[in-house]
């Protein structure tokens, strides 16, 4: 974090990044669908480290990047403003004050990928940098394992050859899903060419190809080496 002016300022926002980081732990917990506190705290440290390189406000980056799962809009029937009320609750608790818990309200409300032809609405700068760090976290070794630990909590099936990927072009129909596979073609294979930042883009090359592999291997399992 950049060293306040005001050093009690400074100790206070650390004492609520402390009192957040255990407020989240607690809530998530060993929750088994890649949406874990692990997958936060994974998100909360690759998005502070996009935002020293980055240059943004830290203070909101950590809060947005620990609290943008608390309740995600993809278990509460497609409500995205479930999540954020349960943030606004809890920093209005804390004595944030009113502009900074509005950014990261919108954070939350936003950062979620709601279909590959959905338009993204987060603005901010920050925003920016926690969504690059969640969708750091959704490609990659780490991303394949979240995908499959996903699908299998709701049931999907690992792969079904008859049924083609789609684009969607609303979040309803993204919520439909079919098989764990066509994740990798909705969304994960899009992500690395809608980094935001700089610093996402060039984390991301790495993970991306690293799926592409994982999918050749796959498909050539599947098809008895052929
Ligand atoms: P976002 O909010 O951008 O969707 P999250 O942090 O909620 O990001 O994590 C989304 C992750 O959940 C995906 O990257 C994937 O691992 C998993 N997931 C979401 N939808 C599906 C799906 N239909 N099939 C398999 N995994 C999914
Ligand atoms: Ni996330």
């Amino acid at each position: 974090m950049k060293p306040e002016k005001n050093p009690s300022d400074f100790m206070k926002k650390s004492e609520i990044i402390t009192k957040t980081k255990e407020f989240v732990k607690r809530k998530l917990g060993n929750e088994s669908s890649g949406h874990d506190w692990w997958h936060t705290y994974r998100v909360w440290k690759t998005a502070l480290q996009i935002a020293k390189k980055e240059g943004a406000d830290t203070y909101v980056v950590q809060l947005s990047a620990l609290l943008h799962d608390i309740s995600d809009w993809k278990f509460n029937k497609g409500d995205a403003s479930v999540g954020s009320n349960i943030a606004r609750h809890w920093l209005k608790k804390q004595k944030v004050d009113e502009k900074t818990i509005c950014l990261i309200c919108e954070i939350i409300q936003n950062i979620s990928f709601k279909g590959a032809k959905v338009k993204n609405k987060i603005k901010t700068k920050e925003g920016k940098i926690v969504q690059d760090a969640d969708r750091l976290d959704a490609i990659g070794a780490i991303g394949i394992a979240r995908t499959f630990a996903f699908g299998g909590k709701m049931n999907n099936p690992i792969y079904a050859p008859d049924i083609n990927p789609v684009l969607h072009k609303t979040k309803k129909s993204y919520l439909k899903q079919t098989h764990t596979i066509n994740h990798f073609y909705e969304k994960l294979l899009l992500l690395k060419d809608r980094m935001n930042t700089k610093t996402g883009k060039k984390m991301a090359e790495k993970r991306h190809n690293f799926m592409k592999l994982f999918l050749k291997e796959f498909f050539k399992e599947w098809n008895c080496n052929k």
